[in-house]
């Protein structure tokens, strides 16, 4: 390990997995295709992993549980770890924004505000791993009972290619200050961020063992690491379709998990809101990371007198919006692969050809690489709320507009989708904004705002379809622990 040392690393090359502190290849030797999604091309490559390899990896993280000092050092130590990865990410910022940038096709200030997220994950539970402590408990005469809050043991970590560095730092600041060791599966579509974080946690004095990084396809690494008979827990964020195969994968060992699914996310716009306040936010709610975000805001719905101003100020917007390059930091880069491309075009397709009208579409750059896949944003006007693409998630820049009449009719809707992850609500009514608040089935709601971006310390997770358990904030903590019970008879 001495290559990451130099402010700036080189970005094409064969990276390797970290495994048991070391960078290694697949056992295979197989390798997978890097490629910026700017413009198609392939500039790097990560191994393909295996069953075999995941067997490995996931040894050598069950040994630094059970032999290694981690999960027996004191809080305090193991978040001042965690604190030097925080400091260290700082100093490696620019390069690591610009390579997740690159590897994703997100802007470059997304890629940038990644890094300050990912940053604060770190430094939020280097703070807090030492602040969870158990309960005595009133029992019987002549018994004392109290708990301990102790780490399940190996965390197995599935992560997404939306936000790779920040939804890493999600599972391994919280996994990691509470004593689990951590063997992280990154996307195949995006693995270079892992691979980088995984190396700069061995610079923390991360002892060797316990941040590992496997890189390989899911159905292959995803798929053996969600079912090892020696991983303790698992956390996944992604599809729901995937999180189903995950957890039954998982329940063969009868293992717990925390599953964040994605979402449909509905924006309440009432009559007497600030219109202008709330069109730039609603706005940026679904144009976020060309709109392949899990939270993102994808339902607009509008109180019937303000519907056609609504309508007419998201579609001027709209209009404006142009999709193009990472580098050219335009309001939207492009999507994570061809796959993803086609998949959010065929649904905008068949919208169009169902006769939903169009409002307004933004572009794509003149100059963008006719080999990078780019998505013009749409916005859909006048949508039957049942419509496949007001109840899908597209995991693209689409939004979907439809109107109401009163509160009631509101909520009804805005709990209308199988998810429940985040939700808007946008009034001046102060009652009002408690009540659909309290009605809004979501695990986070907004309130003249909209974003779980940011909010390290705000516990983030679904109803329903969306998922369950908890993830950032204190909440992350308890997820990535089990309570132990301890009784002393002393009568
Ligand atoms: P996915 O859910 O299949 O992939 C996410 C992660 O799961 C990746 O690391 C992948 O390698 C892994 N994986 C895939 N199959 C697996 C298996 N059988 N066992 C274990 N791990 C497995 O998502 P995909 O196919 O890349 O995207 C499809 C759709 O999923 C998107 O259009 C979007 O709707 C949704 N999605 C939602 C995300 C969110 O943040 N909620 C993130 C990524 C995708
Ligand atoms: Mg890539």
């Amino acid at each position: 390990m001495g290559a990451h040392l130099s402010t700036t690393v080189a970005q094409d090359r064969a990276f390797m997995q970290i495994v048991d502190g070391k960078p290694v290849d697949s056992l295979s030797g197989e390798r997978i295709d890097v490629v910026s999604p700017s413009d198609g091309k392939v500039f790097a490559s990560i191994p393909a992993s295996g069953a075999a390899d995941v067997d490995r990896a996931v040894k050598a993280a069950r040994r630094a549980f059970d032999d290694g000092p981690w999960s027996r050092m004191p809080a305090v130590e193991r978040g001042r770890c965690l604190t030097r990865l925080f400091q260290l990410i700082e100093k490696h910022g620019a390069e690591l924004g610009a390579l997740e940038s690159r590897d994703t096709g997100k802007p470059v200030r997304q890629g940038k505000a990644d890094v300050v997220a990912t940053m604060r994950y770190y430094e939020f539970y280097g703070g807090a791993g030492d602040k969870i402590h158990g309960d005595t408990i009133p029992f019987l005469e002549g018994y004392t009972a109290l708990t301990l809050r102790e780490p399940h043991g190996v965390v197995a970590g599935i992560i997404p290619w939306n936000y790779p560095l920040q939804i890493l730092a999600r599972v391994a600041g919280a996994a990691l200050a509470m004593g689990n060791t951590l063997v992280a599966k990154p996307a195949e579509d995006a693995s270079l961020s892992a691979i980088r974080i995984a190396e700069l946690a061995l610079e923390a004095g991360i002892p060797e063992g316990v941040f590992n990084v496997v890189t390989g396809y899911g159905r292959a690494a995803g798929a053996a690491l969600s079912g090892h008979p020696l991983v303790d827990y698992v956390t996944f964020t992604g599809s729901p379709l995937t999180g189903t195969a995950i957890q039954q994968a998982a329940a063969v060992n009868n293992r717990g998990v925390t599953m964040e699914l994605g979402g449909k996310s509905p924006q309440i716009v009432f009559a007497d809101a600030d219109i202008d306040a709330a069109l730039p936010v609603l706005v940026n709610a679904i144009i976020q990371n060309g709109g392949q975000t899990c939270s993102a805001g994808s339902r607009v719905l509008v109180e019937r007198p303000v519907y056609d101003k609504v309508a007419a100020g998201l579609a001027e917007r709209f209009s404006k919006l142009v999709a193009g390059p990472h580098e050219a930091d335009l309001d939207l880069g492009a999507l994570i692969n061809s796959k993803q491309r086609e998949r959010v075009a065929g649904m905008v397709a068949v919208a169009e050809e169902a006769g939903i009208p169009v409002l307004a579409k933004g572009s794509v750059a003149a100059d963008a690489p006719e080999s990078g896949y780019y998505q013009a944003p749409v916005l859909f006007g006048s949508v039957d709320p049942e419509a496949v693409i007001a109840q899908d998630e597209v995991f693209g820049p689409v939004l979907t507009l439809f109107p109401f009449d009163g509160e009631q009719e509101a909520v009804a809707l805005a709990n209308g989708t199988e998810f429940g992850l985040v939700a808007g609500v946008w009034t001046k009514d102060g009652a009002r904004q408690h009540r659909v608040a309290k009605r809004v089935r979501a695990g986070q709601v907004f309130v003249n705002g909209y974003g779980a971006g940011g909010g390290i310390e705000l516990p983030f997770g679904g109803f329903k379809k969306s998922g369950h358990g908890r993830e950032k904030g204190f909440e992350a903590l308890y997820d990535m622990s089990a309570t132990k019970t301890i009784v002393f008879n002393h009568g």
